[in-house]
């Protein structure tokens, strides 16, 4: 018999997970470092970073996000980064001790197909035959959600909206939306800035301090940071700013729950609004499945939850659907 492996992938904006049928789990953040010169090559011992390990020396690194919105697809560093990362991602996993292996892949919404293209050229050689699912629906299939529901994925790059409705989702039953958690941070900073005129502050600086206490709700938390204004440190009170800039999210998502739930057919709709599951990386902002609730009551009883763990869930939903698919809906690269 053949030994053969599955393997559920989730290429994140942020960052990406794989898991496999032997049990293991990986997330690595999506991000690559090249180092800057001889003397940092001499330096580091290696050509390419990944990761933390990236980050760590990002001073003596090019540092690429390769998966990001907006990151010209075409644009040759990134393509290598992107190729670079993905074959990394693929030999945590130990692929090369079986015969074959079987994959199901999310890749972010906004990688069009022309990119879906180099992800099969990445590919090859290293997986035997691959299926590419969206994220929403990997997270039903995780979840088990898969007979009328509405799966929220809001991660970093993009917000993905879908209805789930037994079968996978065609183009129509899905929409993206460009706020999700890198929209949030922006809309922090500039809060931050207005508000602290001279702040000296980054987007992941912005990042860590929403990560920690991000929030919506009616009653306004103190949140103290340490900033640079114009050279000198201040402690200054980001609490009310930051509530601001998560409900603005909790706000689009609700716009873009009702309006997928308007398109989906009328017999389907009571079971939509009381199945909308949010998940990704942003649908840990406490008090988020609330405020969207509030926001989408006006179109009657609705039920919303933040599914539990969000961060694995994708990747978790694509290995289950890679072990229950039959092998003709895969598509051989070999
Ligand atoms: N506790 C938290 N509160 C708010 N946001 C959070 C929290 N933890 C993580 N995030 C945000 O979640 C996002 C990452 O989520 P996720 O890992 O789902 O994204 P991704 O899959 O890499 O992105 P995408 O799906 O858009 O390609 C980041 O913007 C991060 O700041
Ligand atoms: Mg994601």
């Amino acid at each position: 018999m053949t030994d053969r492996l599955y393997i559920g992938i989730d290429l994140g904006t942020f960052q990406s997970t794989i898991a496999t049928s032997k049990g293991d789990i990986h997330t690595i953040e999506t991000v690559v470092g090249t180092p800057k010169d001889p003397v940092a090559r001499n330096m580091l011992g290696r050509d390419t970073l990944f990761g933390e390990d990236a980050l760590k020396n990002r001073l003596a690194c090019n540092i690429f996000r390769p998966l990001e919105a907006g990151v010209a697809q075409d644009d040759s560093d990134h393509l290598n980064a992107a190729k670079d990362f993905v074959t990394h991602l693929i030999d945590t996993a130990g692929c090369d001790e079986y015969d074959e292996v079987y994959g199901v892949i999310c890749s972010p919404s906004h990688i069009s197909f022309t990119d879906k293209t180099n992800l099969v050229s990445i590919l090859r050689g290293k997986l035997t035959a691959i299926m590419v699912v969206s994220e929403p629906f990997a997270v039903a299939f995780a979840i088990q959600q898969l007979m009328g529901s509405i799966i929220v994925d809001s991660g970093a790059g993009t917000t993905d909206v879908a209805r789930i409705v037994g079968r996978f989702p065609e183009d129509d039953d899905q929409l993206t939306i460009p706020e999700a958690g890198d929209w949030v941070d922006i809309e922090l900073m500039k809060a931050i800035q207005k508000k602290y005129t001279g702040a000296q502050i980054t987007k992941d600086m912005v990042r860590r301090w929403k990560e920690k206490n991000s929030y919506v709700g009616d009653k306004i938390k103190e949140v103290l940071v340490d900033l640079s204004v114009e050279g000198k440190s201040q402690r200054v009170d980001i609490g009310d700013l930051l509530e601001t800039a998560c409900d603005e999210l909790a706000q689009k998502l609700g716009i873009a729950v009702k309006r997928i739930i308007s398109s989906g057919d009328p017999e389907y709709q009571p079971i939509f609004r009381k199945n909308v599951y949010l998940a990704g990386g942003s649908s840990q902002i406490k008090g988020l499945a609330a405020k969207v609730t509030e926001y989408i009551s006006d179109i009657g009883d609705v039920s919303v939850s933040a599914v539990k763990k969000p961060e694995h869930k994708v990747a978790e939903g694509a290995l289950a659907l890679a072990e229950s698919m039959p092998d003709e809906e895969y598509t051989s690269i070999v």
